[in-house]
C-alpha cells in the first residue's frame, strides 16, 4: 500500500511516514477553483503561501500580507482540498512580536480557514513561538534557508548558506526546529550539498525549494510553474504549461469577437420566453 494513499484525505502523520520512502509533492495554491484541479491531480500539500502577494497582488515582496487576507485565501483552499494536507502560511509579524499572539493566530489558519497546519519562516529566532503553537496542537512546518521575510536584512532574495558558517547556522535552526517537533521543514535556496546534509540528519521530511534532489519532497509556486509570472524564472522553477499565452489568447480572441459582432450568438442570448435558472444556489 502506498504510503501517501491516491483516494483519502492525507493527514499529518503519514507525511511524516513519507520519509525515505516515497517523495512529497507540495504546491502553493490560493483560490478554491486551483486548490481543486491540484488536489485532484494528487498534489500532496497545498501551501496558501504569503507568496500571494507577489503573484495574485503584485505585490514586490511578502510583507505586506496580512492575517486577515491570509485566512480568507487559506478558507477558499480548504474548503475546495478533498485529499492534501491545507498548510497556511504565517504572513510577517504574526509570530515575531509575541509568543501569545502567535498561538492565537496560527489557531485562527485552522479554526477560520481549515488548514491542518502552518508554516513559520527562521530557526532559532522563532523557536520560542514555534513551541507555544506546537503546544496548542497546531501543527507546525519550519522553513530556513532563504526566508523571504528576512529579505530585507539578507539584502535580497539571494542562495544562503553558501559559507561555512551560514551553513552551519541553518543546520543548527533545521535540527532545533525538527528536534521542537515542525513534521516538516521548507528547505529554500540553499546548496544541495547542505540539503542533503540536513535531510539526513533530521528525523521529518525536507522540502526543497531550490535546494536540489535529496530532500524528502519539492515545493515550487504554482504560478511559476504554470508561466504565470512570465518575467521572474528563478533557476530552480521547471516550467509546465504556458498559461500566459493561453489567457493572453483567450482575450484576443474573445475582444476579436466582441468588435466584429461575432460573439453574443442567438444561443448564447435569452429569447424571454421560457423562465431560465443561470445558477444552481447552495
Ligand atoms: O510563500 C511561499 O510560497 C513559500 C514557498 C516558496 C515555500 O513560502
Amino acid at each position: 500500500m502506498s504510503i501517501l494513499p491516491e483516494d483519502e484525505p492525507l493527514s499529518i502523520p503519514q507525511l511524516i511516514a513519507a520519509k525515505g520512502q516515497e517523495r512529497i509533492s507540495m504546491l502553493t495554491a490560493y483560490d478554491a477553483p486551483t486548490a481543486a484541479l491540484l488536489d485532484a491531480a494528487g498534489v500532496d500539500v497545498l501551501l496558501v503561501g504569503d507568496s500571494v502577494e507577489m503573484t495574485v497582488y503584485g505585490e514586490p515582496n511578502t510583507l505586506s500580507a496580512t492575517m486577515d487576507s491570509m485566512i480568507r485565501h487559506t478558507r477558499a483552499v480548504s474548503r475546495a482540498t478533498r485529499r492534501a494536507v491545507v498548510v497556511g502560511d504565517m504572513p510577517f509579524l504574526s509570530y515575531q512580536a509575541d509568543t501569545s499572539k502567535a498561538v492565537e493566530n496560527a489557531g485562527r489558519f485552522l479554526a477560520e480557514g481549515g488548514a491542518a497546519a502552518v508554516k513559520v519562516e527562521g530557526g532559532g529566532r522563532v523557536l520560542p513561538a514555534v513551541e507555544a503553537i506546537l503546544a496548542a496542537d497546531i501543527p507546525v512546518m519550519g522553513h530556513v534557508g532563504l526566508t523571504p521575510q528576512s529579505y530585507r536584512k539578507l539584502g535580497g532574495f539571494k542562495v544562503q548558506g553558501r559559507e561555512a558558517e551560514s551553513a552551519r547556522q541553518i543546520l543548527e535552526d533545521a535540527r532545533a526546529l525538527a528536534q521542537a517537533g515542525c513534521f516538516a521543514i521548507v528547505l529554500e535556496c540553499v546548496p544541495e550539498s547542505l540539503a542533503a546534509e540536513i535531510t539526513r540528519e533530521i528525523a521529518v521530511p525536507t522540502i526543497g525549494i531550490g535546494a536540489g534532489a535529496a530532500c524528502d519532497g519539492q515545493v515550487l509556486v504554482f504560478h511559476d510553474i504554470v508561466g504565470l509570472s512570465p518575467n521572474l524564472r528563478p533557476k530552480f522553477v521547471r516550467r509546465y504549461a504556458d498559461l500566459s499565452s493561453v489567457i493572453q489568447e483567450a482575450g484576443r480572441a474573445f475582444t476579436k469577437d466582441v468588435k466584429s459582432g461575432a460573439f453574443p450568438s442567438r444561443e448564447e442570448s435569452f429569447t424571454g420566453q421560457k423562465p431560465t435558472t443561470l445558477r444552481r444556489v447552495h
